[in-house]
């Protein structure tokens, strides 16, 4: 019963394609390449068949499968906060209490954020004897399972590390070969995600694969739904196969640092735009390309976050807005890293409660913007949400404030002809004058704009029924052929029925 969206991007962008065996609700739109509509109620897995429309018959070029469920492990991305970049070695039951109750106490909880996640650095110098896994008594006075249960009591969730290798990258012990014990345990200690990282690993994807999978299918038997997040840093392109292993998020960069520019691979914001802006086909709900930790309210003082960084460390509050409004188009988990045991200032409390800004991220499309382009040092991105919506955005990496036009002519899902009501998200404003054909605003140096377009008017029917007017290609637009296209010998170009030529 929800909106689904399906954008088809092939190797070849000017191959004709369509789509066929399309389940009951759902149409190909020829123009934009998307698949779209309304699920089906009913649980369960439907396929169709995306088709060349080169030749004379359709050849299939993949198939799809669209997957109803009413729970779906991640239905939309994760948010919370993860102790690496200021807490790294010192992390305890004390850290995660006082974070947890910090969390509780600015509002952070109720505007979405309720993961607490131990990163690195929480074991002890052993395992236990019968080789479960062992928390560090000095750091965990009252046992792992008892800080679980402080967390959940706040009415939050809890998340571990561990890495596919026999050391984690900062050198405690590693899961390899202990998968499932270890699964076993985070599921006794009531744990709610594990972040899974590669370091020590064999660099080739097949063994990623492996590893991975292992460890996913431990997760699934351990008895607890257990979130997989993987993080090998993108470098084997997991949105291809992540989902396999039982992720549902997968770190798609090396680690964020608290910089508008890195160096030496160090991932500043730049560098951030660079890795995520071409990975949108990839992402969906249940499966979400992660930019990793924000640096938002950090200012320099962390730990790791702070090195490879060719200008701070630290940043502009229009940088931390840009990191913040950039991830939210994306779609990606947002997760909070700056020290929560101190106290946080106002600024930094609105750029990471922007409730605009945080509804685009967790919309129930779970859409990655697509990058739309690139122009002079602007880079324009689109989202397209549930409701109908589309956010677009504009960042300006250069160094000099300009005037930006949304041109709506670039950007696809916009209807041309239609009126829309415009949000400012960042200034959480709407616009007093309806926009048509497009709009200009200031976008200072470093910072992002970022409107809610709405449609007047009929509203989300009459956007889709627009896009969807116009084909070039022989097949039937509603793209549903119960035996393959080439048994009906009639179809539809431009809008009208042919014979097949
Ligand atoms: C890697 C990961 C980081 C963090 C550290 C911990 O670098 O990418 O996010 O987990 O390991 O050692």
């Amino acid at each position: 019963g929800k909106r689904v969206l399906h954008k088809i991007v092939t190797s070849d962008p000017t191959l004709n394609i369509s789509v066929i065996d399309l389940p009951e609700g759902l149409t190909w739109n020829a123009k934009r390449r998307v698949v779209e509509g309304t699920a089906p109620e009913a649980e369960g897995d439907y396929h169709y068949n995306i088709v060349s429309t080169e030749g004379k018959e359709p050849q299939v070029l993949g198939k799809a499968t669209l997957t109803v469920k009413k729970n779906l492990p991640l239905a939309k991305p994760m948010m919370g906060w993860i102790s690496w970049n200021v807490v790294q070695d010192k992390i305890s039951t004390q850290v995660v209490k006082t974070v947890a109750d910090n969390m509780v106490k600015l509002g952070l909880r109720d505007a979405g954020y309720n993961f607490i996640i131990i990163d690195d650095l929480w074991h002890a110098p052993q395992r236990n004897s019968d080789g479960t896994p062992k928390e560090d008594p000095a750091k965990f006075p009252i046992g792992m399972g008892a800080t679980v249960k402080y967390v959940h009591d706040q009415g939050l969730k809890f998340g571990i590390y561990s890495d596919a290798a026999p050391k984690t990258c900062a050198g405690a012990y590693g899961s390899y070969g202990y998968e499932n014990i270890d699964a076993k345990q985070y599921a006794k200690w009531g744990v709610d995600l594990l972040k899974y990282d590669y370091c020590g690993a064999p660099g080739d994807a097949v063994s990623a694969q492996q590893r991975y999978k292992a460890m996913g299918d431990a997760l699934k038997a351990s008895g607890r739904d257990i979130l997989f997040y993987m993080c090998e840093w993108g470098v084997r392109e997991p949105w291809k196969w992540g989902s396999t292993t039982g992720a549902t998020t997968w770190r798609a960069t090396y680690d964020t640092r608290d910089c508008w520019q890195g160096k030496s691979g160090g991932i500043g914001v730049t560098q951030s735009i660079a890795a995520m802006k071409d990975l949108w086909a990839y992402s969906g709900v249940n499966r979400f390309n992660d930019a990793d930790m924000m640096c938002v309210g950090i200012h320099g003082k962390g730990k790791s976050s702070s090195a490879l960084c060719a200008t701070g460390p630290g940043m502009t509050q229009d940088e931390y807005r840009t990191q913040f409004a950039l991830w939210c188009m994306w779609s990606s988990p947002l997760t909070l890293s700056f020290d929560l045991t101190k106290p946080l200032s106002a600024d930094d409390k609105a750029i990471i409660t922007n409730a605009d800004l945080i509804a685009i991220d967790q919309d129930a499309m779970g859409q990655q913007a697509e990058f739309v382009g690139q122009e002079g040092n602007i880079y324009y991105f689109m989202k397209d949400l549930e409701n109908g919506d589309v956010a677009i955005s504009a960042t300006k990496v250069g160094s000099t404030q300009q005037q930006v036009k949304f041109d709506f002519s670039k950007f696809s899902a916009l209807n041309i002809k239609g009126r829309y009501l415009a949000r400012d998200c960042q200034a959480q404003k709407t616009l007093e004058n309806e926009v048509e054909t497009g709009f200009t605003t200031t976008v200072r140096s470093h910072a992002t704009a970022v409107f809610r377009l709405t449609l007047k008017g009929t509203g989300i029917a009459q956007a889709r029924t627009s896009a969807s007017a116009q084909s070039n290609t022989l097949y039937d637009l509603s793209g549903r052929h119960a035996n393959g296209a080439a048994s009906h010998g009639v179809y539809i170009r431009d809008g009208k029925r042919v014979a097949l030529p």
